[in-house]
């Protein structure tokens, strides 16, 4: 641990640093907003479909993905969660066949069998429903997203076998939007998305991540939540930085509470 991190945690009497991007799944806020999309995809996997997550950086679409993982009995799923940079035919198969466990030699359409006969095996052999995950789609070329087509269709698309979630940014709207991506796009049975905090869920959320980092007190003062919600707009990821480095401050200048100036010096150290 780091000194900054250690005097934050002695300063608030804390026994983890909180606003961290690794909250597990049982300490996640689990506010209304999260709950209807989490529904959604959840009855779509259930009926065996494919759905989108489009939702802007920093709004909670990772978190949302490894929640909905959490929900799905692993007696009856096998999730498989890969996560994308931009990537050739070849290289998304070899990342979902990482993913999945397998072995993974070979060019594009032997790879592409081999991944269609995996999940068909998973579906007819242990029972299982295959879900394969792709967070950052937006990151997919659209010749390597058509592709995608090919593992949802099985047997002239009389069975559904494998389930689908593409989460990412606007980006990801856009790029189905493209008429070669139709097939694609009319395999998605559900769209869901997410949305900035207000005002009331941003304190809701800070007082969250404070408690289950074992916070006794919330030492945001009122003035200090407008100027953090002022700068964040909503945002969680935003609002993680903007709260720890000032929590990191307050530490250092040894305050016992947090102000609307002391979010402002924060600020000058972040790029929001
Ligand atoms: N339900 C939640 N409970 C607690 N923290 C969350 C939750 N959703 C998001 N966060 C926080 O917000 C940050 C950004 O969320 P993330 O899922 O990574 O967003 P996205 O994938 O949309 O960019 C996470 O690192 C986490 O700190
Ligand atoms: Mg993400």
């Amino acid at each position: 641990m780091t000194d900054t991190a250690r005097d934050l945690r002695s300063h608030f009497g804390l026994t983890t640093i909180p606003f961290t991007r690794e909250i597990a799944v049982e300490d996640r806020w689990p506010a209304p907003l999260f709950d209807e999309p989490l529904a959604a995809l959840r009855a779509t996997l259930e009926q065996r479909m494919s759905a989108l997550l489009v939702a802007p950086s920093g709004t909670g679409k990772t978190v949302l993905l490894r929640t909905l993982r959490s929900c799905l009995p692993e007696a009856r799923y096998r999730v498989n969660y890969v996560k994308l940079t931009p990537l050739s035919k070849r290289d998304l198969c070899r990342e979902i066949g990482l993913a999945c466990g397998l072995d993974i030699n070979g060019a594009y359409p032997v790879l592409m069998r081999k991944l269609q006969d995996a999940f068909c095996s998973q579906a007819d052999d242990d029972g299982l429903r295959p879900v394969l995950m792709i967070d950052e789609s937006q990151e997919l070329r659209p010749d390597v997203l058509a592709t995608l087509r090919l593992l949802t269709n099985f047997d002239m698309d009389s069975r559904l076998v494998l389930s689908l979630v593409l989460a990412g940014d606007s980006r990801l709207r856009s790029l189905l939007d493209r008429a070669d991506l139709e097939p694609v796009r009319r395999r998605m049975a559900h769209f869901a998305s997410l949305r900035l905090l207000s005002r009331g869920e941003t304190v809701e959320y800070m007082q969250h991540r404070l408690r289950v980092a074992g916070a006794s007190q919330f030492p945001f003062d009122s003035q200090a939540i407008d100027a953090v919600y002022e700068i964040t707009r909503g945002n969680l990821r935003a609002t993680d930085h903007l709260a720890r480095k000032s929590l990191e401050l307050a530490a250092q200048k040894g305050a016992p509470a947090i102000d609307a100036s002391l979010v402002a010096s924060a600020r000058q150290y972040l790029l929001l």
